[in-house]
């Protein structure tokens, strides 16, 4: 690894892998407090792809204006396969070099950081990773941005099965994303009075659901939800949905919710923590740091070292599951 560079003048910004809402607000904070700090800002659009075929322009104040709250990302997104390459992060560092760019930020998941924290191994470029992913799987903060206009969204689509599920004394199956972690399952499941989740992180017991929902029917529920995270280790929502539904003998229905979790107007936490962590992230470069995620922990901000972001995935807690489990009788 080169020696890094001392005081960043040139400041690219880019949105990596799947978007989330509140990215744009990121977008917004990283370019302004670049100004403020005297620093110019650059987008780099559609990720690593962007630098790799050099989609890289100066941004402005007025560029980043109006746009904290909408959803998805006005600079794009995208998930490179060409940056998983030496070649393609060689290609990429080059563009950044003919623009001047001395400082990146990533606003992205694991899989962006895993090309951040390269960028940083490999170049003389100071990198910052900022969590935007709905799957708040990332260790070193407590929230990720996206994450609760996600479950917001999910929220609102249970409480609206929930209607026909009770007009039709109905099982649903209702399919989340998270691909490996089961948060946006447990949250919006306890806050959406689900009768059962099912989540990577536990052992899913097909019979004891099916047991479970009987049992609810039996003392007089009118309907009865089931939330599955995508990564469950059984399968998807329709494959649980036929084997519970075959030992229950009870109707039942499925909703996969998909990519809709993914848009919508970022809620003022994740607008607020987008702000924050923007500001953030401009404040590590400055600072000269580089290999670092910015975080908020317990209120406040926290860096840790990229690779910690993925390795020690987070953990949900026992304290939710057992409240799921208590409040779903
Ligand atoms: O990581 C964010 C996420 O939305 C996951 O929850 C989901 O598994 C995945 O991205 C979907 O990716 P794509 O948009 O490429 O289908």
């Amino acid at each position: 690894m080169a020696s890094k560079i001392k005081k960043v003048k040139r400041i690219g910004v880019l949105c990596s892998g799947g978007d989330c809402s509140g990215m744009n607000p990121c977008v917004r904070s990283v370019v302004r407090s670049a100004l403020y700090y005297k620093m110019e800002p650059f987008a780099i659009y559609r990720g690593y792809e962007g630098m790799i075929n050099d989609e890289i322009k100066p941004m402005t104040s007025r560029d980043v204006g109006g746009i904290g709250n909408r959803g998805g990302t006005i600079i794009g997104s995208a998930r490179s396969m060409a940056f998983k390459t030496k070649a393609g992060r060689q290609k990429a560092i080059k563009n950044l070099k003919k623009h001047g760019i001395d400082g990146v930020v990533v606003i992205g998941g694991d899989g962006s950081f895993h090309g951040a924290d390269s960028l940083h191994r490999e170049s003389d470029i100071l990198t910052i990773g900022v969590p935007g992913t709905i799957d708040n799987d990332l260790s070193g903060t407590d929230f990720t941005i996206g994450y609760d206009t996600a479950i917001n969204v999910v929220l609102d689509a249970i409480d609206k099965i929930r209607d026909t599920a009770a007009s039709h004394d109905r099982i649903f199956f209702i399919e989340v994303m998270g691909r490996h972690a089961g948060y946006i399952a447990l949250e919006t499941g306890i806050a959406g009075g689900a009768e059962e989740v099912v989540i990577p992180e536990t052992k899913t017991d097909i019979k004891a659901i099916a047991t479970h929902l009987e049992q609810g029917r039996k003392g007089g529920k009118m309907s009865s939800i089931v939330i599955v995270a995508e990564g469950d280790e059984v399968g998807g929502a329709y494959r649980i949905a036929e084997e519970v539904a075959k030992l229950a003998k009870l109707p039942a229905r499925v909703s996969i919710l998909g990519h809709l979790q993914r848009g919508g107007t970022p809620t003022c936490a994740d607008r607020l923590l987008a702000s924050r962590l923007g500001l953030a992230s401009v404040r590590q470069l400055k600072a000269g740091k580089s290999g670092i995620m910015v975080g908020v922990v317990s209120g406040k901000i926290k860096t840790s070292p990229l690779n910690r972001s993925w390795s020690g995935h987070k953990k949900v807690t026992k304290e939710l599951l057992d409240l799921s489990r208590i409040l779903s009788i």
